[in-house]
């Protein structure tokens, strides 16, 4: 076998055979087959497609190439959680301190940006201290320890899927069905989680632009689940505007934070409760969506869900100062209100337009080897259906890189549709 033939067989519109998949799995972990090559196989993939015993072949061979977690000894019911990607999604770190305060134990890998989207990773490396690279006897002891950990994709957990997410970024192979389905059940296989909850984010700043596609990916992600023996639940949400006010990792920290406290926006807390729900659900706690909710709610108030944060970064190494005191996150040097030309109602702020000016601000990766700045993003001051008046600021720019503020400003006067 070899990769040539594995390229022009994908080129050609032929399907692959498991071996074939499982060949290119191991030998790209491996390191002998380039990243060029490999580029040129997923390019096919994303332009060809995959059926689905194809894209359960490559998710099963990203699971195993690696170490696939047994979480058993911390219970029946380890939930998890994980979103097709969106921007301003901040929700495992509301949701995930949340749920451990309500009992069930979290153990989560996040991935970090992909694309014009954020990843939790890189937004909870944004707290100084927070360590995201445990080795995963720690991971587990934290999880006994105090019922959360949250951690990146590090250890030995399905490699091949971390070497091929950040390569599908840099070539722009991100959104296609079987390549997200397989990548993201790949991680959940191999993270131990016995029960999942999928965010299937839908718009125009998510990966699936249509509820048709959406539907396509979640049966996929769903069947390749049950295959695994998972019991998976999918959930839609809407992603046309970025969700809630920040975009940019540690200023989603930061409205995360506000969130807990009680500062919940509408768009942001409905995602937060729907998802919450549904995991409870999964963990035994009843059918009824509402009582659950009812719960999440309770936890917020009574402040064991700020609570549970906080034990979680303090337990990750990280400075519970900043989390006391966001005004203690380090700032951008420039931070640029932005004014409306016009009055008006706002009728549009496309979602994928405003994550990938927040990249170019600083917040994302143009390259697999770039550095995050992570004070950089967008603040969203005005959003879809607020009446704005001229000169009323519309949203704040967060960089540090002072060549690219004036195009940035005009960028958002063309992204805000009045
Ligand atoms: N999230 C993932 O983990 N993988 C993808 O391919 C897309 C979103």
């Amino acid at each position: 076998m070899n990769i040539l033939e594995i390229i022009a067989k994908k080129r050609d519109k032929k399907e692959l055979t498991k071996e074939e998949i499982e060949y290119f799995v191991k030998e790209y972990t491996k390191g002998t087959i380039a990243d060029y090559q490999a580029s040129a196989l997923i390019m096919a993939i994303y332009i060809n497609g995959m059926n689905e015993r194809e894209a359960k072949d490559l998710s099963l061979s990203m699971a195993y190439s690696g170490d696939v977690l047994d979480l058993s000894e911390l219970g029946d019911n380890i939930v998890d959680k994980h979103s097709t990607g969106g921007v301003g999604d901040k929700v495992s770190i509301i949701l995930l301190p949340i749920i451990a305060s309500l009992g069930i134990p979290v153990a989560k890998m996040s991935g970090r940006g992909l694309g014009f989207t954020g990843g939790t990773v890189d937004k909870l490396e944004s707290i100084p201290g927070y360590r995201t690279n445990i080795p995963i006897d720690e991971f587990i002891e934290n999880v006994k320890k105090i019922g959360i950990s949250m951690i990146g994709q590090t250890l030995n957990l399905a490699p091949a899927d971390k070497k091929l997410y950040a390569l599908r970024d840099t070539v722009s192979c991100v959104e296609s069905i079987p390549l997200i389905a397989s990548s993201i059940m790949s991680k959940k296989i191999a993270s131990g989680a016995n029960k999942i909850v999928l965010d299937i984010t839908v718009g125009k700043g998510a990966f699936m632009k249509t509820q048709e596609n959406a539907q396509e990916l979640a049966e996929l992600m769903t069947k390749i689940g049950n295959l695994a023996g998972k019991e998976v639940i999918c959930v839609f949400t809407k992603m046309d505007e970025p969700l809630g006010k920040a975009v940019g990792n540690s200023l989603e920290v930061k409205e995360a934070i506000n969130f807990l406290k009680g500062f919940m926006p509408k768009d942001l807390k409905d995602v937060v409760f729907e998802l919450g729900a549904n995991m409870l659900k999964l963990a035994g706690f009843g059918e009824d969506l509402n009582k659950n909710k009812d719960m999440i709610i309770e936890n917020i108030i009574n402040g064991k869900a700020y609570e549970k944060l906080i034990q979680m970064v303090k337990n990750q190494g990280g400075d519970i100062t900043y989390i006391n005191d966001i005004n203690k996150f380090e700032k951008a040097k420039y931070i640029i209100p932005v004014e409306s030309k016009k009055n008006g109602i706002i009728k549009e702020i496309n979602a994928e337009e405003v994550g990938k000016l927040a990249c170019l601000l600083g917040a994302g990766r143009l390259k697999k080897e770039d550095e995050i700045d992570s004070s950089a993003g967008i603040v969203l001051n005005k959003k879809t259906g607020d009446y704005v008046k001229e000169n009323e600021i519309i949203a704040y720019l967060h960089t540090n890189k002072e060549e690219i503020i004036e195009y940035a400003k005009n960028k958002i006067l063309e992204i805000w549709k009045i």
